[in-house]
């Protein structure tokens, strides 16, 4: 371990990354497809000679730059804080990687803030042509952040074999293309396409529903079902753009999908799957809210119903990128490093020299025993498991004792093709030492008279007085 951990109690770092991408894809994936919404509503407003559908445009264009131009990128700079505390050796390894990559999203980013200031400062400034000419470099530069991102984040599902082959031998570099264009790179970006299409017509939906139906019947009736239909290629490509993807997800990583992880024991339903159910489901739902209250009574739709579906879009996204996330366990890259940051090649070294050889900042004093198990625990397990909260260690140690846990982590250690395991977790590293000290500071986490958290026992003595 070359970093130190950043603990995050009860939810976990995985989560806090989680939470601000979950926010940031819906406002991202809506820079991009907002984008278009706005340049082709803006072009059929002009040909069909819709004048009244501009003023609204306009409205929504600025909705749209505060949306994105704020909340989009400082939930992006969010991303990087937390993964770089979260994930330090990942975080570092793609940057290694892809420090090219995100030099040329961050000049799209540029144009793309620019550009997005610009299309809305100069309504009715600049010639009406012009105007769009900037609507569309707007949606070409928002276009190219996707193209590259999705570069990035698909290799890490699937880094791919000629990259892989050069991994840690200092030629990566020799294999950016290769590793950027990787095998789920295309079905990815279907996927991402489709779902910023959708959350264009989403949002839009939310602008729309405060026309004024009574006033402007006619408006409100075009607009809300014109923005209705972005949904619609979402809603017809999206199940085959997800078997294409799932298509090209290693086998390996597909058992995921179907295996009990949180069920060993209680049936079929696994974390995975029941995810994507929510998708699957939360999709019908928006498609059908929309159906019925927008494009059947566009006169009434309002901003409670285009809220619940902003909602339900939020829920689906949560859900996959949950999903998303999941499938890629236990690593962080595909096949070259854990989600713990232990690279996959250097667990024979890990073993011979040990795991904290070279962790200088853990805690000194104390038992030195217990301070090697915990330095242990928070390097090799709190990436996915935290003691009392989410995927709880003391829950999942269920009534092992310590020689239980023992041969828990002897398979873990092992590694052996056959453990069930190595679907979901990392090779363990480390000393016999070290795996010893491990087991004995995991025993005390479950073992009865385990005292209850500090925040735990507060609450009590005050739920007491
Ligand atoms: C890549 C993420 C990841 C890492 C790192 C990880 N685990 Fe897990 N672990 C999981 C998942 C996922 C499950 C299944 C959780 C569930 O069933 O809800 C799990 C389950 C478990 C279980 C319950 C297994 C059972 O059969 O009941 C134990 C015990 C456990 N982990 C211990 C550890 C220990 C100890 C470490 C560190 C050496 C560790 N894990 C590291 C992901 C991880």
């Amino acid at each position: 371990m070359n970093y130190p951990f950043w603990d995050v109690p009860h939810i976990g770092s995985g989560w806090v990354i989680g939470l601000i991408a979950i926010f940031h894809m819906m406002i991202a994936l809506f820079a991009v497809g907002g984008g278009f919404y706005l340049v082709l509503a803006e072009r059929k407003a002009l040909r069909e000679n819709h004048r009244d559908w501009l003023e609204v445009l306009r409205g929504h264009s600025k909705f749209f730059l505060l949306l994105t131009g704020v909340f989009g990128t400082v939930s992006g700079v969010g991303i990087w804080f937390a993964i770089g505390l979260a994930n330090p050796e990942a975080t570092s390894a793609l940057i290694h990687n892809f420090v090219f990559g995100w030099a040329m999203e961050w000049v799209f980013f540029i144009v793309e803030l620019t550009t997005a200031a610009v299309y809305y400062y100069t309504w009715g400034r600049v010639s009406e042509e012009l105007h769009l000419k900037v609507g569309w470099l707007y949606a070409a530069a928002s276009f190219f952040t996707l193209f590259i991102i999705n570069g990035i984040l698909a290799f890490m599902l699937t880094p791919g074999d000629a990259w892989l082959a050069v991994a840690g031998t200092g030629q990566e570099a020799s294999r950016f293309w290769q590793a950027f264009f990787n095998p789920t790179y295309w079905p990815n970006l279907l996927i991402r396409t489709l779902i910023c299409a959708s959350l264009a017509g989403v949002w839009a939906l939310v602008t729309c529903s405060r026309i004024d139906g009574e006033r402007q019947p006619q408006l409100k009736t075009s607009l809300v079902r014109w923005s209705a239909k972005w949904l619609v290629p979402s809603f017809v490509l999206l199940p085959a753009a997800f078997v294409w993807y799932l298509w090209t997800v290693p086998e390996s990583q597909r058992v995921l999908l179907h295996l009990g992880i949180s069920t060993i024991g209680s049936g079929m339903f696994t974390q995975v799957t029941r995810m994507m159910l929510i998708v699957g489901l939360t999709s019908g739902v928006i498609v059908a809210v929309t159906y019925v209250f927008a494009w059947r009574s566009p006169l009434e739709f309002n901003l409670g119903q285009a809220s619940t579906v902003v909602l339900l879009a939020v829920i689906a996204t949560a859900s996959g990128e949950y999903t998303r996330e999941t499938l890629r366990k236990p690593y962080v890259i595909g096949r070259y490093m854990f989600s713990n940051g232990v690279r996959v090649a250097t667990v024979d070294q890990l073993n011979a020299d040990g795991y904290l050889t070279r962790s200088l900042w853990t805690r000194q004093g104390g038992d030195p025993k217990r301070v090697q198990g915990e330095a242990m625990f928070r390097g090799q397990c709190m990436a996915c498991h935290t003691v009392y909260g989410y995927r709880s260690m003391r829950h999942l140690l269920g009534d092992r004792n310590r020689d239980a846990i023992g041969n828990l982590l002897t398979l873990l250690h092992d590694y052996k093709p056959d453990s069930p395991y190595r679907a979901f977790m990392p090779h363990l590293a480390g000393t016999k030492e070290e795996i010893a000290a491990l087991r004995d500071f995991l025993a005390t986490l479950n073992a009865p008279a385990s005292p209850p958290p500090a925040s735990k026992v507060k609450k009590i003595a005050a739920a007491n007085k």
